[in-house]
């Protein structure tokens, strides 16, 4: 029998999980628990440390409901999600635009409009306007792209109304040139969600918890990798301290006045050309997904 100590219980642990039949669960699930071992061996984490640690995801847990997934916002704030995003990247077969996060804000099946049509209920105050192209920088004629996004205050609809309420989001569809245009409110940046387990842990390490502001997009069409990304304001006092991790240069924009090219020259402006790349084999680019769908998939399980 092997004796077990602080060493051989990851050897032990392994040896047992070794029939896995799935290849990839085996190989997930071991590097796991040597990646945990080791993180718990460094830290010399003691009983009560481990105890904490339980009741801290136990809490996180029982945050969630249908409109609320305080696990993706976890992962969110220890830059997991962003990591995921990176690695996702990094296995496109083309150049594309950059990812970032779907944010646990994200609903489906969002109002479909008309090209200049604005968003908001209240009045538009900018305009979003280009093009979907390939990697080629040709058009992609018919491209779907959802938005959504907090109004002027820095609110969702998900926080101010009722769940069947939507508001400030929205799904597109470019046109025969790949163009698209809408109106919507200049989003204002905003505080993740801070009255669950996940603020708690952001307040004891004495971090703001902001958000810059950003206008999600979700973008797809036949034969290419659907994208997930976000544009994010350069004005925002938070531009450089994201609290999830999102932003990266390439995806920071501001709007422009009295734009010669906009549909709408009378609003601030913003011009942005999302490039999609060509469909891989692997699945879906989403860190993150309507809360609403997590909870129907965890309890059909
Ligand atoms: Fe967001």
């Amino acid at each position: 029998m092997l004796a077990i100590d602080e060493n051989t219980i990851t050897d032990a642990a392994l040896a047992q999980m070794s029939e896995t039949p799935n290849p990839r669960l085996k190989q997930i699930m071991a590097i796991l628990v040597k990646h945990l071992h080791a993180f718990a061996r460094e830290a010399d984490l003691t009983p009560e440390e481990w105890l904490d640690g339980i009741k801290f995801l136990t809490a996180v847990g029982q945050t969630c409901t249908p409109y609320r997934q305080e696990f993706i916002l976890l992962s969110d704030t220890l830059g997991l999600s962003s990591l995921i995003n990176a690695l996702h990247d990094r296995r496109a077969v083309e150049h594309g635009t950059k990812t970032s996060l779907v944010g646990p804000f994200y609903r489906q099946d969002s109002p479909h409009k008309e090209l200049g049509e604005c968003i908001a209920e209240s009045n538009a105050g900018i305009c979003i306007y280009g093009r979907v192209l390939n990697s080629a920088g040709q058009p992609i004629p018919g491209a779907s792209i959802q938005i959504w996004q907090t109004d002027d205050e820095g609110v969702y609809d998900l926080q101010r109304h009722d769940p069947s309420h939507m508001d400030l989001r929205a799904t597109f569809t470019a046109d025969a040139n790949g163009d698209y245009h809408l109106r919507t409110v200049r989003p204002l940046g905003y505080m993740i969600p801070l009255d669950g387990p996940v603020g708690d842990m952001i307040r004891a390490q004495r971090r703001h918890g902001y958000r810059p502001a950003h206008i999600h997009f979700m973008i797809g069409a036949p034969g290419y990798r659907e994208l997930v990304t976000a544009l994010y304001l350069r004005k925002d006092d938070h531009i450089n301290s994201d609290t999830v991790f999102g932003v990266t240069d390439s995806l920071v924009t501001e709007t422009v006045a009295n734009d010669p090219g906009s549909p709408f020259r009378e609003l601030p402006s913003i011009r942005f050309d999302f490039t999609l790349a060509a469909a891989d084999a692997i699945g879906t680019g989403r860190v993150g997904a309507d809360p609403s769908q997590i909870t129907k998939r965890t309890a059909s399980h």
